[in-house]
C-alpha cells in the first residue's frame, strides 16, 4: 500500500508551497510519487474549481448544500480514477493538496452544515481512502489574509500556471472574500478535527519561516514512515 498524505490550512497557509516541496524531495529520493490537487486533478475537477472559484455561474450565492456537494462530486472523481490506483502501490506516496478535512472545516464549520451530515458525504465520497498522515498549517487567518494580499498570488488553474495580480481579481475569489468570522471557523474547526484524531494530525505553525516548516514536515515523514527510508538512503 501507498503512503497517504494531506495537507490542510487556511487561505494562505503556504500549504500548498510545502506539499510540492515535500513531493519534490520524495521523488529525489527515489519514490513514485503522485500529487493531487483539489478540487482538481480531474476533468470534472477542473470543472469544479472553475465553477466555484471564478462564479462561472453568474452567481457567487450557490448554497452551502451545493457546494458541499460540488466538492464532493469531484473527489468521489478522483478517488475513483486517479487515488485507488495509486493507492494500490507498494513504495509508492499519494500528496493530496487538500483532502476530506477540507470539507469538513470549510462546508462543516465554516458554512454551518452539521458536521455529521458532512462526515456522511465524505465516507461516501472517499471510499474508505484516507489520508495515514494530515499536516495541518496553522496560522492565524489575518496573517493568512494578508499574506494573499501581500503576494497578490491567485489561485492555481491547473499545474504549471501561477496568476498574479489582476488575473486573480478576474477570477474572482470566493473563500478568500468570506469575512473574518468565516476563516476563524474554518480554523477553529481544523483545531476541532485535529482533537479528534490527534494520532493522524500533525499541526505545524505556519507563522515559522518557509525553510523551517519544510524542515518540519520532512523529519516528522521520516519519523513516521520508516519503510519508506531503505527506498530513500538507497537513492541517495
Ligand atoms: P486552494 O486549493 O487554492 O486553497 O483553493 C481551494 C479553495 O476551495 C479553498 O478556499 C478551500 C476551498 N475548499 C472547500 O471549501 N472545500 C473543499 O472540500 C475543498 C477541497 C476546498
Amino acid at each position: 500500500m501507498a503512503v497517504f498524505i494531506s495537507f490542510e490550512g487556511g487561505e494562505g497557509s503556504g500549504k500548498s508551497t510545502q506539499a510540492e516541496i515535500l513531493a519534490e524531495r520524495l521523488r529525489n529520493s527515489g519514490l513514485a510519487v503522485e500529487f493531487v490537487h483539489e478540487p482538481g486533478s480531474t476533468e470534472l475537477g477542473w470543472h469544479v474549481r472553475d465553477i466555484l472559484k471564478r462564479g462561472l455561474l453568474g452567481e457567487r450565492a450557490i448554497s452551502a448544500e451545493a457546494e458541499l456537494f460540488l466538492f464532493s462530486a469531484a473527489r468521489a472523481e478522483l478517488v475513483l480514477k486517479v487515488l485507488q490506483s495509486f493507492l494500490a502501490q507498494p513504495n509508492a506516496v499519494v500528496i493530496a493538496d487538500r483532502y476530506v478535512d477540507s470539507t469538513s472545516a470549510y462546508q462543516g464549520y465554516g458554512r454551518g452544515i452539521p458536521i455529521e451530515q458532512v462526515a456522511v458525504v465524505n465516507a461516501l465520497a472517499t471510499r474508505g481512502a484516507m489520508p495515514c498522515l494530515t499536516f495541518l498549517l496553522d496560522l492565524p487567518p489575518v496573517n493568512g489574509l494578508t499574506r494573499i494580499g501581500d503576494l497578490q498570488l491567485g489561485f492555481r488553474l491547473d499545474d504549471s500556471i501561477l496568476y498574479a495580480g489582476e488575473a486573480r481579481a478576474q477570477e474572482g475569489a470566493r473563500f478568500e472574500d468570506e469575512p473574518l468570522e468565516f476563516h476563524e471557523r474554518v480554523r477553529q474547526g481544523y483545531l476541532e478535527l485535529v482533537a479528534n484524531e490527534p494520532d493522524r494530525f500533525c499541526v505545524i505553525d505556519a507563522t515559522l519561516p518557509e525553510r523551517r516548516v519544510s524542515e518540519l514536515i520532512w523529519d516528522e515523514v521520516c519519523d513516521r514512515f520508516p519503510e519508506l527510508t531503505p527506498v530513500m538512503e538507497s537513492a541517495n
